[in-house]
């Protein structure tokens, strides 16, 4: 009889797919979670002249090269200030390794994971493969997370709490006090704060901060040049700790991957080091887009918590209008597909050019006209 582990059992093939393969052809995809640019030329030269000069023909160090891990470093330090040694970083299979290694590194079974809801998808499911039980707490009504609320939900079991701005689903941004009391309550209950911030960089009003700036000894950082850079076929991200922490993740990345991709390694020390003016022209660009949505929902009568970062946009919609929308060849996701608590909400993500994200917004406007 085949058999197949419990932990593979609870989980299953996001919900996100299904929506794309229920959509036509000529639909216009607002559910992709991904920037429509191309990556820096600096970053493809990097790793072709790396691959010409057979510097990517055998493994690396497991933990990435000596020179990524710097250019990691510097980044903690340009974006963070804080100093950061490289050998307390491990290069990733994008922030997903990350997010993995993490888990997996530091949930016993039966051990409470505290995951925003709604919420990216793979913090419930890493944390059941881990043995985990997930524990969704609901956002505030404005859609970012409360640090009372994650407060709450300690128990004697609580392994870690997921934290993650700017967010996936909901293009939130948490402010520096929501963030410094991440890092205290980590600190008081010496519980791990996982803070996951691979949108950094994509946020339009304020400033990102990170628990790692108030607090090193229970933060762990996952990020990755997927958004950044535009990176996401790259695969390439990284996870920052203690080296306590650091040496443990390390033991679960070198038997599952041994290291990350060497051709991704030079294209991701090249695009961290190098000219930052591409992140720059993409967040200006993803806010204009997140202008037009957010004019577009209001017209359409939907109400959206104004999302601060990334590039997503979140409203509350009546029932039936997603499917309306995808009968109608515009593809949004359900926010039920991020949490319970996503229920009665909508992800648009608008990575999108302008002029298929107006015609979209019209027929968004029409859908909710015929289910209201
Ligand atoms: C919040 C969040 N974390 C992590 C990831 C994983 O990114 P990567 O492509 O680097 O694995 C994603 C991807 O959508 C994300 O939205």
């Amino acid at each position: 009889m085949t058999q197949f582990s419990d932990r593979v059992e609870a989980i299953s093939i996001s919900g996100i797919r299904e929506v794309f393969e229920a959509a036509g052809e000529d639909a216009i995809n607002l559910g992709l979670g991904q920037p429509d640019f191309p990556t820096p030329a600096h970053a493809k030269e990097a790793a072709i002249e790396a691959i010409r000069d057979g510097r990517t023909d055998g493994y690396t160090s497991n933990k990435g090269t000596l020179e990524l891990r710097e250019a990691i470093a510097a980044k903690h330090d340009r974006d963070q200030g804080v100093t950061v040694d490289p050998t307390d970083v491990v290069a990733t299979s994008g922030g997903s390794e990350a997010l993995h290694l993490a888990l997996e590194a530091h949930v016993q079974p039966g051990d409470e994971v505290i995951i925003p809801d709604p919420g990216f998808v793979s913090y419930d499911a890493l944390t059941k493969l881990a043995g985990g039980e997930p524990v969704p707490i609901p956002l505030r009504e404005d859609l970012t997370i409360d640090p009372a609320t994650v407060e709450e939900h300690l128990t004697d079991d609580t392994a870690a709490f997921v934290v993650n701005s700017p967010a996936n689903p909901t293009g939130t941004v948490a402010s520096e006090d929501d963030v410094r009391e991440f890092a205290r309550i980590a600190d008081e209950h010496d519980v791990l704060c996982i803070s996951d911030e691979v949108y950094e960089h994509f946020v339009f009003e304020g400033e990102h901060y990170s628990p790692i700036e108030y607090e090193r000894e229970n933060v762990v950082v996952v990020n990755a040049c997927s958004k950044a850079y535009s990176m996401t076929g790259w695969r390439l991200g990284w996870v920052t700790g203690t080296n306590e922490r650091i040496e443990r993740m390390l033991r679960v990345h070198q038997y599952a991957q041994a290291c990350a991709s060497a051709p991704a390694q030079f294209a991701a020390e090249a695009a961290l080091s190098g000219p930052q003016d591409v992140v720059d022209e993409m967040r200006e660009s993803f806010e204009r887009r997140r202008d037009v949505v957010l004019d577009g929902l209001a017209e359409a009568g939907l109400e959206c918590p104004t999302p601060h970062g990334a590039f997503y946009a979140m409203p509350e919609v009546p029932e039936g209008f997603v499917d309306e929308c995808i009968e109608r060849g515009v593809v949004i996701v359900p926010g039920e597909a991020f949490g319970a608590h996503g229920a009665g909400y909508a992800r648009i993500s608008y990575a999108t050019a302008e002029e298929d994200l107006r015609e979209a917004l019209d027929i968004m406007q029409d859908a909710a006209a015929a289910v209201r």
